[in-house]
């Protein structure tokens, strides 16, 4: 719609790196047509879309969510096991996220931010019962270092649900 916020810049990147030639417009129309539902969400809730997801989601992603609204890391690994609760058995989940934070700036807001570490990241997919399948992390580059936060590096994880016994 106009006036909202633009994101083709992001889909034609997306085209580049696959790679596969295919037009920006076209990922956009079919990425549009399968959006079904926007839904109000709250990952400190046991339940966090105040009602069960049926049928259970196949796949989750998370972006620089969960460390941003948790206090600190206990509060981080129980919204994670909340959020994961929206898994079917074997769905897989994909979180990135940001590595020694504790703030960012929104507009004039200073936002807190738990810091966390790998292996806080690790033990909270463990102990939310997921199979952990890849990892990885990069430090921040001095150039990205731009002063509206104080992040040390981002992760990505993806973790598996097991399949039920
Ligand atoms: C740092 S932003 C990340 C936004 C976006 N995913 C990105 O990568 O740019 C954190 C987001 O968490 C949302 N948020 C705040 N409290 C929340 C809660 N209790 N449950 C779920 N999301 C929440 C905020 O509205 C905000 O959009």
């Amino acid at each position: 719609e106009p006036g909202t916020f633009d994101w083709s810049p992001f889909i034609q990147h997306v085209c580049k790196i696959e790679g596969r030639g295919e037009p920006w417009q076209e990922k956009e129309r079919r990425l549009r047509g399968r959006l079904r539902r926007i839904l109000p969400i709250d990952v400190h809730r046991p339940d966090p879309l105040g009602s069960p997801l049926c049928p259970p989601a196949d796949a989750l992603l998370s972006a620089f969510c969960l460390e941003a609204v948790s206090p600190d890391r206990a509060t981080f690994a129980r919204a994670l096991g909340h959020v994961g609760s929206l898994l079917r058995p074997g769905g897989h989940a994909v979180l990135l996220g940001a590595l020694g934070e504790s703030f960012y700036l929104a507009g004039a807001a200073r936002l807190p931010v738990v810091p966390l570490a790998e292996d806080d990241v690790r033990g909270a997919l463990a102990g939310a019962g997921f199979v952990l399948r890849r990892f990885c992390s990069y430090a921040m580059p001095p150039a990205l270092r731009t002063g509206v936060d104080d992040v040390d590096g981002v992760f990505f994880a993806h973790a598996q649900k097991p399949m039920e016994a």
